[in-house]
């Protein structure tokens, strides 16, 4: 593959090799010196056309620990402000020659369409409610870890068998998506809990179980991974109070004790703390990986830009030639 659009377009191979790759970085970012030039002379362009804290910086500081020019572009700072259509700004970059180019942008499909139109790899930070396939790539490695550690996992992705819980605003996650595709790909059980008005139709044939009630949800769950409510693509349909929210939905202490004693607790971030999960639980100390996420998507990105830039260095690409 040329760009990275989505977990749809990864077979099971693919994405073992992908965390595979980001292993050897994640070794790599747990030194003193973190420094590769394994892209050096190469130039990234880092669009963002939605906010963003985590995906954007672990780009930037994966780019940078690479060796490569990192430039970003933020969508409210440029002339996207002044009309200036996406198509238009996609030539734009594709003319200052950049030899990546990672995009975050608020419609699904917005990615695909920008890499259609330059002559880079494009890799997708999160369109929409589509893919976030980044996202989906450094959750697997943060759990798998988190499931050594504690002596468990089995199979080639080491999570068969391992029932995993996605709660939260099912309807709108980009996270949702990829991560179903990308757990079952490693033999993982999805089960999936929203309010009905956040149960997208048709995720039974995305395989995964759904269930509109927490307590059912997360019963003898090996991971819960917990999902804001994204107010900002709701149109204000559903907007109930955090109150509520919290007291159907969310993840409280009491409802944690329904899944496996040595549960894994997850957030992909921005943490709403009192509405979809309690703090005490987002911080539990050997519960909570919430932090380990946020690293793994450092080395999962170093991995990412890496494996896409090999045809521009010269360098064989997804396990060719290995
Ligand atoms: N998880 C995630 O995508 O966070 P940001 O929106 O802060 O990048």
């Amino acid at each position: 593959h040329r760009d990275l659009t989505g977990i749809a377009q990864l077979d099971t191979h693919e994405i073992l090799y992908v965390l595979e790759q980001a292993e050897q970085y994640v070794r790599l970012n747990r030194q003193p010196s973190k420094h590769s030039d394994a892209l050096s002379g190469l130039t990234i362009i880092n669009a963002f056309f939605e906010n963003s804290t985590r995906t954007l910086l672990s780009f930037e500081i994966a780019g940078k620990r690479l060796g490569a020019d990192v430039v970003n572009m933020h969508a409210a700072q440029s002339s996207v402000k002044k009309g200036e259509t996406l198509i238009d700004t996609a030539l734009t970059l594709n003319a200052m020659r950049a030899d990546a180019i990672v995009i975050r942008h608020v419609s699904s499909g917005a990615v695909q369409l920008i890499a259609e139109k330059v002559a880079c790899p494009v890799l997708n930070a999160g369109d929409g409610s589509h893919e976030h396939p980044t996202q989906a790539l450094l959750d697997a490695l943060a759990l798998r870890h988190k499931l050594a550690e504690q002596g468990r996992g089995s199979g080639d992705g080491m999570l068969n068998g391992i029932t995993v819980a996605i709660c939260g605003d099912i309807r709108h996650s980009r996270v949702a998506r990829s991560n179903i595709l990308c757990l079952q790909a490693l033999g993982a059980i999805v089960r999936v809990c929203a309010p009905p008005a956040l149960m997208p139709e048709g995720i039974s044939q995305m395989g995964a179980e759904p269930f509109h009630a927490m307590d059912a949800a997360i019963d003898g769950a090996d991971a819960v991974m917990m999902l804001r409510l994204q107010n900002e693509r709701m149109d204000g349909q559903f907007i109930p109070s955090p109150r509520e929210y919290r007291h159907l939905f969310g993840l409280t202490d009491a409802r944690l004790a329904r899944a496996k004693d040595d549960v894994i607790v997850m957030h992909p971030g921005p943490m709403n703390r009192g509405v979809e999960i309690d703090s005490d639980v987002a911080d539990r100390p050997g519960t909570s990986i919430i932090t380990d996420q946020v690293e793994m998507g450092v080395a999962v990105r170093m991995a990412c830009l890496d494996i896409l830039t090999r045809k521009a260095r010269g360098v064989a690409g997804w396990g060719e030639g290995e």
